[in-house]
């Protein structure tokens, strides 16, 4: 990507695509174990590497753990660089800018590395205040733990509070990890996306398959089960026009599926997606969606069928 005058190149502004890991040891939400096992997870893994995809989203709470230290395996076996991200959880009991720290090294533990990439924030706490737990970030990368830091869930306020906390630090905020994708365009329409380019902040866009909807596997006569079906019943019945569009613009890049075109869709937006993949096949069709982009017509015809539906 070439740099524009007066902009500062930030770590992740080269990085395309992610892979997500929530999936990975998740039976309350993912059924792992139900239709997916360990291999599967490492074959999603390694297929991403070989596509080019390095970046690994994790966090603590994904499988109580389980994902981190599956993924620390996976990088153990591989031999090739992996761009580790992963998150702190703000427990209740967690009221300190020291149990950051702390959290960050059972990470770590789990993961079987010295430091992270990008340490982020998953939500943000009621009741502890943001200054606390970013005084923490600031004491990761202090501690030589992590090398970049992020928030998630976080509004342009809360997101401008955490980057001013870290700037006394001289410490920038890498990004902030939010749901995006073309049936969720909150961040679009609050003018987070835009603040972020502003500001140099990454958007992570997070769940941009929409939990796998966009794919156009599931139908409202075929919905996905649990959580994920009740979250989306109304939408399914409207989702065949969106998917039947995107199927037609795929097919004028090479037989594009519609995954791939809304992945690419979030790449063109400015952000960047980290679809969950738990076999080969799906990391490997996700991987379909780098190295091109859709044209600025079919961008607006996209958006405008997204916002018909939704
Ligand atoms: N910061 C946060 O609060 C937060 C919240 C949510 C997610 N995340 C992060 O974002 C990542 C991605 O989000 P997500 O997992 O919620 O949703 P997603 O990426 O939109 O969808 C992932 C799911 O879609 C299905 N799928 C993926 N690729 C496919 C393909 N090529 N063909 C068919 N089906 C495919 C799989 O589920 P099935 O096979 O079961 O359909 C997969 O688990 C997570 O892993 C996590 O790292 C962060």
């Amino acid at each position: 990507m070439p740099e524009e005058p007066g902009k500062e190149t930030r770590f992740l502004d080269n990085v395309e695509m992610g892979l997500g890991a929530w999936s990975w040891g998740d039976r309350i939400f993912w059924h792992y174990g139900h239709g997916y096992t360990d291999d599967d997870i490492a074959a999603a893994f390694q297929t991403s590497l070989a596509a080019g995809v390095n970046l690994v989203d994790t966090a603590e709470i994904y499988g109580s753990g389980r994902s981190e230290h599956l993924l620390g395996q996976f990088i153990k076996a591989a031999n090739q660089p992996v761009i580790v991200a992963t998150k702190f959880f703000p427990i209740p009991y967690r009221f300190t800018k020291n149990s950051v720290v702390r959290a960050l090294r059972g990470s770590l533990a789990r993961l079987g590395l010295e430091r992270v990439d990008l340490y982020q924030l998953h939500w943000p706490s009621p009741v502890v205040s943001i200054e606390t737990y970013v005084e923490g970030l600031a004491m990761a990368v202090q501690a030589g733990l992590t090398l970049n830091v992020g928030v998630s869930n976080y509004s342009i306020e809360q997101m401008e509070r955490a980057s001013k906390i870290l700037a006394k630090h001289a410490i920038p905020l890498a990004s902030n990890q939010v749901e995006y994708h073309l049936l969720d365009r909150s961040a679009e329409r609050s003018g987070l996306l835009e603040r972020c380019k502003e500001k140099c902040v990454r958007l992570i866009a997070y769940s941009p398959l929409a939990m796998g909807l966009l794919t156009g596997k599931y139908t409202s006569e075929t919905p996905p089960t649990g959580p994920r079906g009740r979250k989306y019943a109304t939408i399914l019945k409207n989702l065949p026009f969106l998917i039947a569009l995107m199927k037609e613009i795929g097919a004028g890049h090479g037989e594009k599926t519609p995954g791939q075109v809304a992945l690419n869709w979030v790449i063109c937006k400015g952000g960047l997606p980290i679809p969950g993949a738990k076999t080969a096949a799906q990391a490997q069709q996700n991987a379909g969606a780098i190295g091109w982009r859709l044209m600025p017509e079919e961008m607006q015809a996209l958006d405008a069928a997204s916002d018909k539906i939704t």
